[in-house]
C-alpha cells in the first residue's frame, strides 16, 4: 500500500483527509438541481472496499455501497441473498476510505419492505455501523410512505425505480423497462411519488431513454441514470463493470479499461517467475548484515 494511504489511528480513517470536514453533504447533492436544472451532472460509482473508495473518492460526488456486492464480491446469483451485515461491513470500509464523497448505502432485500418501522430499524443500524450519510431503497409508489417516514426521522433516502434488481423474481429478468405505455407511465408515477415523499435523489435503472428523460423532468430532485439517459442529472455504474473486471456486462456499461486482462497478464508473469525461481530476486530477499 502506498505510504500516502497509511491508516490514521487518531481518526480511524484509512485516508487522512487533507481537507478536514470537507465531505459533501446530502443537501449539497440535492441542491445541484434547482428549478429543474442541473449545472454539473452528479458522478456516482459503486465502492465496496476501503482501497477502492480511496481511489474513486476524489473523482466522485457520491459513492454507493451497492448491494451489487452480492454478485461482484460474493459471487451470488442475485442481490436477493445480501444481508444487512454484509452491507454494514463494506459500508464501514468505504466510509473509512473516503473523505469527500457522500456515502450512500443500499438497504438489502428483506430489510425494509415489511413496514416503515422495519425500514427505520435497518437504516439506523446501517448508519450507526458505517457512518454513511444516506440509504438507498428500491421501489416506487409503494415505498413512498417509507421514504417519508425515514426522511422525517433524520435518514436521507435515495430512491431507485425502473429496473429494480431485488425484484428480479417478479420481473423475470433484467431487461429494460418502460417499453409498454403502462410500464412507462408507472415509472414516471413512481419517481414522482418518491420525490414528493422527500427522496433527495432517485436512481433510474434500465429504462428506455424517453421515459428516463420524462421522469427526470417530472421530479424536483436529481435523478441518477444507469442504463437510462445522459439527460439524467447524474450517472452511476458498477465500478467493476466499467473497469472491465467481468467478461459479460449489461449493454449499457461502457468498459473503460480491461483490468481483468491486466491482472491475468500480471499474475501469469508472477507464476512464471515463481516456477523458474527468478522471484524473489535480490531486491526482495533479506541477507545477513555484513
Ligand atoms: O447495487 C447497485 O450497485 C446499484 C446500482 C446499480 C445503482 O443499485
Amino acid at each position: 500500500m502506498s505510504t500516502t494511504f497509511q491508516l490514521d489511528t487518531s481518526t480511524s480513517r484509512a485516508n487522512p483527509t487533507p481537507q478536514p470536514m470537507r465531505r459533501l453533504t446530502v443537501p449539497v447533492i440535492r441542491a445541484r438541481k434547482t428549478e429543474g436544472v442541473t449545472g454539473q451532472p452528479l458522478v456516482m460509482l459503486t465502492a465496496y472496499t476501503a482501497r477502492q473508495a480511496q481511489i474513486l473518492d476524489p473523482h466522485c460526488d457520491m459513492l454507493l455501497v451497492g448491494d451489487s456486492l452480492g454478485q461482484v464480491i460474493y459471487g451470488l446469483p442475485s442481490t436477493v441473498p445480501v444481508t444487512l451485515e454484509m452491507m454494514a461491513n463494506h459500508g464501514a470500509a468505504v466510509v473509512r476510505g473516503s473523505y469527500r464523497s457522500v456515502v450512500v448505502i443500499d438497504m438489502p432485500f428483506g430489510s425494509y419492505e415489511a413496514s416503515p418501522e422495519q425500514a427505520f430499524e435497518s437504516a439506523a443500524f446501517l448508519m450507526k455501523q458505517t457512518g454513511a450519510a444516506a440509504v438507498k431503497l428500491e421501489g416506487g409508489e409503494a415505498m413512498a410512505p417509507t421514504v417519508a417516514f425515514l426522511t422525517n426521522r433524520g435518514i436521507p433516502v435515495m430512491g431507485h425505480v425502473g429496473l429494480t434488481p431485488q425484484a428480479v423474481n417478479v420481473l423475470g429478468g433484467y431487461s429494460a423497462r418502460g417499453r409498454s405505455d403502462a410500464e412507462a407511465q408507472k415509472i414516471v408515477t413512481d419517481a414522482k411519488a418518491l420525490d414528493d415523499a422527500g427522496a433527495f435523489s432517485i436512481v433510474i435503472e434500465g429504462v428506455v431513454e424517453p421515459i428516463a428523460i420524462a421522469a427526470t423532468k417530472a421530479v424536483n430532485c436529481p435523478t441518477i441514470g444507469i442504463g437510462a439517459s445522459a439527460q439524467c442529472d447524474g450517472q452511476v455504474l458498477v465500478t467493476d463493470d466499467m473497469l472491465g473486471m467481468f467478461e459479460r456486462v449489461p449493454r449499457f456499461v461502457k468498459r473503460y479499461e480491461d483490468i481483468a486482462g491486466l491482472i491475468d497478464r500480471t499474475v501469469a508473469r508472477y507464476a512464471e517467475e515463481v516456477r523458474d525461481r527468478s522471484f524473489p530476486g535480490e531486491d526482495q530477499t533479506y541477507q545477513p548484515k555484513a
